[in-house]
Order: C-alpha cells, then sequence, then structure tokens
C-alpha cells in the first residue's frame, strides 16, 4: 500500500542500513526536493549527516537567508555555507551552451561538496568517515536524464547526467521513485512547514540555465531583479498555487529597439514562462489574468535597467520544455 508512512519507514530503514554508522553530506538547493531528502536521512541517520548549502551565485533573491534560517530552524540539521560565487561564475565564463553549463555547474557542485566533505573531517577526524552524498533527485529527473525506461536523454539534470565520472561519493537517492506531490506529501508528514512543502520547484543550476548566453555576474544580478518582481507580483495576485512554476528567463544574446523617455534604448527582452502542471513530465501554459501580466511588465521595464520588453512564453511542454535550457 502507498501511504506517506509507508514510504518513510521504508527509506529510513534502507537509508539506516545503507549507511550504517557512517556520515553523509547532503546539498541543499533550498528547493522541496532536497529539503526533503535531507529531512528524511536526517531522521534516519540524525547527527551522522551534516547539510552542505552551495552558494553558487545563481540563486533567485532572498534564497541563501532562507535556507540558513528557515530550514535549519524546521530541522535543527547540522548546515555548512560554502560561498563559492567566484568559483562558478569563473568556470562559466565564455560558455553558453546549455548542456555544456550544466555539466559545468553539476561538476563544479560535486567538487565543493568534496571539500566540505575534506573540511567535515578534519574537523571530527576520528569519528566515521563521510561517504555519503543525499540527492533529492526525483523519478522524472531519472526518466528525462535518460536514466530510467530507455528514453533520449532530453537535459542533463545536474543531479543526474551531470555528474563526473571520478565521483568520489556513493549516492543516496530516498525520492528516487516519487512524484513531486509524493515528495510534498511525504515532506508534510515529516513536519516540514508549508513554506518550505508548498515551494514552486525551482533547477538545481539555478538562474545559470536561464540566461541565454554567457552567465555573467551582471546578467545573474539583472535577472535576479526581474524574477524577484514577477514572483513578488504572483503572490501579491494569489497565484502561487494556481502556477506550478514560472520561470524568469533573459535573452542575453538578445537585443531590440525600444524607447523610453525621449530616448531610444537597445536592451534585452524577458520572458516569462508561467506553466500549470501535475508532475513537470507535460505541462501547459497557464492562462494569467492580463492585468497581472501588466503589472509585472510595467514593473520589469520600469525597474530592471538593460530590460525593455517583456514576452509571454504560450508554449506547452511538448513541445518546449519548462526551462528554456
Ligand atoms: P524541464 O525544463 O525539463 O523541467 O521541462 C522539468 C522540471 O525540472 C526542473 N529542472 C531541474 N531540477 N535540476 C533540478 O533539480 C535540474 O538540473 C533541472 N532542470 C530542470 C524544472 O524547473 C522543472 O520543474
Amino acid at each position: 500500500d502507498w501511504t506517506t508512512g509507508n514510504v518513510i519507514e521504508e527509506q529510513i530503514e534502507a537509508i539506516r542500513a545503507q549507511v550504517g554508522e557512517k556520515r553523509a553530506i547532503c546539498g541543499l538547493s533550498g528547493g522541496v526536493d532536497s529539503a526533503v531528502a535531507a529531512a528524511l536521512v536526517q531522521k534516519a541517520i540524525g547527527s551522522q549527516l551534516t547539510c552542505v548549502y552551495v552558494d553558487h551565485g545563481l540563486m533567485r533573491k532572498g534564497e541563501t537567508e532562507q535556507v540558513e534560517k528557515d530550514f535549519v530552524a524546521a530541522t535543527g540539521v547540522k548546515l555548512k555555507v560554502v560561498d563559492a560565487q567566484e568559483r562558478f561564475l569563473k568556470a562559466l565564463a565564455g560558455v553558453s551552451d546549455p548542456e555544456e553549463k550544466r555539466k559545468i555547474i553539476g561538476r563544479e557542485f560535486i567538487r565543493v561538496f568534496e571539500q566540505a566533505q575534506a573540511e567535515i573531517v578534519a574537523e571530527a577526524p576520528d569519528d566515521h568517515p563521510v561517504e555519503f552524498l543525499v540527492q533529492g533527485t526525483l523519478y522524472p529527473d531519472v526518466v528525462e536524464s535518460g536514466g530510467g525506461t530507455g528514453t533520449a536523454n532530453i537535459k542533463s539534470h545536474h543531479n543526474v547526467g551531470g555528474l563526473p565520472e571520478d565521483l568520489e561519493f556513493q549516492l543516496i537517492e530516498p525520492l528516487r521513485k516519487l512524484f513531486k506531490d509524493e515528495v510534498r506529501m511525504v515532506g508534510a508528514e515529516l513536519g516540514l512547514p508549508e513554506e518550505i512543502v508548498q515551494r514552486q520547484p525551482f533547477p538545481g543550476p539555478g538562474l545559470g540555465i536561464r540566461i541565454v548566453g554567457e552567465v555573467t555576474k551582471e546578467r545573474l544580478d539583472l535577472l535576479r531583479e526581474a524574477d524577484a518582481i514577477a514572483r513578488e507580483e504572483l503572490t501579491a495576485a494569489g497565484l502561487d498555487r494556481d502556477i506550478w512554476q514560472c520561470p524568469v528567463v533573459l535573452l542575453a544574446d538578445v537585443r531590440s529597439v525600444g524607447v523610453q523617455g525621449d530616448g531610444r534604448t537597445y536592451g534585452h527582452p524577458i520572458v516569462l514562462r508561467p506553466v500549470s502542471s501535475e508532475d513537470a513530465m507535460t505541462a501547459d501554459w497557464t492562462r494569467m489574468p492580463y492585468d497581472v501580466l501588466a503589472k509585472i511588465s510595467t514593473r520589469i521595464t520600469n525597474e530592471v535597467k538593460d530590460v525593455n520588453r517583456v514576452v509571454l512564453d504560450v508554449t506547452s511542454k511538448p513541445p518546449g520544455t519548462i526551462e528554456w535550457e
């Protein structure tokens, strides 16, 4: 019988058997998946787990603070925060190809984890070794990265297809058979607060795959602003539950002519991609109220430097994926 209680019991037993007395680390992304995976593993092995939050500079506004405060408050988990912004920017410099970006981000994540592992070991060298890495991989991630049913590889989700071949960790993936709605139920059952359990999905590679073109600090700052405005207005309009997620994408390699005041502008477009979905395997574009779209568009073009156009993505999945890269 499928019940959240059974899933939790089963996973706790499996995790305990897998880990024994050794230690594990878990990367937190700020999203639901890694939060629920971490909470589950913590329930199974307690202080043998350390969570690592990598601030790669590809996060949205306020995200780092949310992990540092809310998640720790809810779970009491041991947390290590690593500032890796420069490292990621350097690794991504000059790269525009989506798959290459995903692979680089996945690789750098693992390198940072390995460093964190070394530090955790150095802090308590007599304790058992840190051999496990917890990941919040879901069933759709497995399928879409080609690992599930032999489907073609659509995208290398950073936590599946983007791992380096010389990985030093053994993986714990307690959500590998679950869909998003099931993960949310498991999270609620584990006592995680609403704000975490009901968060809209956000991809591990973050804003890095929402900039079409090269990722730079300046572009990230710009996209972060636009994204914050869109999220603010969607929340204010009470649409958070109706919309599965709304990627905000910067077309950094595209410019169009505009007019502002009495001057010509030559700026970048921002794409709004609101989608409705059950499990992200398929999706439809959300028929959002025009006045909310208008408000977002006006604010973004007024408040975000170098953006002079906002466009709406009206493609379902398939044929479009939810993210642009
Ligand atoms: P696509 O773009 O493939 O996205 O239709 C499906 C869902 O997966 C999210 N996504 C990711 N999540 N790591 C993640 O943890 C990734 O690399 C990744 N890429 C896409 C996306 O936001 C959507 O919810």
